[in-house]
């Protein structure tokens, strides 16, 4: 399917889902107030990649944790749950940031999914998306 509609209403904060977008998985987070002020806490000069990789941005748009999410939904991932270095899954909320942590080699991301350290050279990805509703996203 080139788009996909996900339905978020059941998601408190701290719940996430995942969804099977053209054959990648994509998780749907809405982050805690802690994971956004961890992720807003942190510098740009203290990313590995300092670039957003949100496709609804700029290509040259900075990584802040607002340029991760949507304008007035900023408690939300939407990001294509891939690991930069050779593609594996990476586990949420695992690692020393409290985002996700690659088992195949230790990439650890950031509760924006900025990579931290690690082998993988990019944040993961975030897909063309956007709300429709309150309790709506449109992915694709
Ligand atoms: Fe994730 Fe290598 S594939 S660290």
């Amino acid at each position: 399917l080139a788009s996909v509609e996900v339905d978020v209403a059941s998601l408190t904060p701290g719940m996430s889902l995942i969804v099977k977008w053209r054959g990648k998985p994509v998780v749907v987070r809405n982050r805690t107030e802690q994971e956004m002020k961890d992720g807003e806490a942190v510098k740009l000069a203290d990313l590995k990649d300092p670039i957003a990789r949100n496709a609804n941005l700029p290509a040259d748009a900075p990584a802040t944790d607002a340029n991760r999410t949507t304008p007035g939904k900023e408690a939300w991932m939407v990001m294509v749950q891939v690991c930069t270095h050779l593609g594996c899954i990476p586990l949420g909320q695992e690692g020393d940031f409290g985002g996700w942590f690659c088992p195949c080699h230790g990439s650890v991301y950031d509760t924006a999914g900025r990579i931290r350290k690690g082998p993988a050279p990019e944040n993961m990805a975030v897909p063309v998306f956007k709300f429709i509703s309150d309790t709506k996203i449109l992915i694709g």
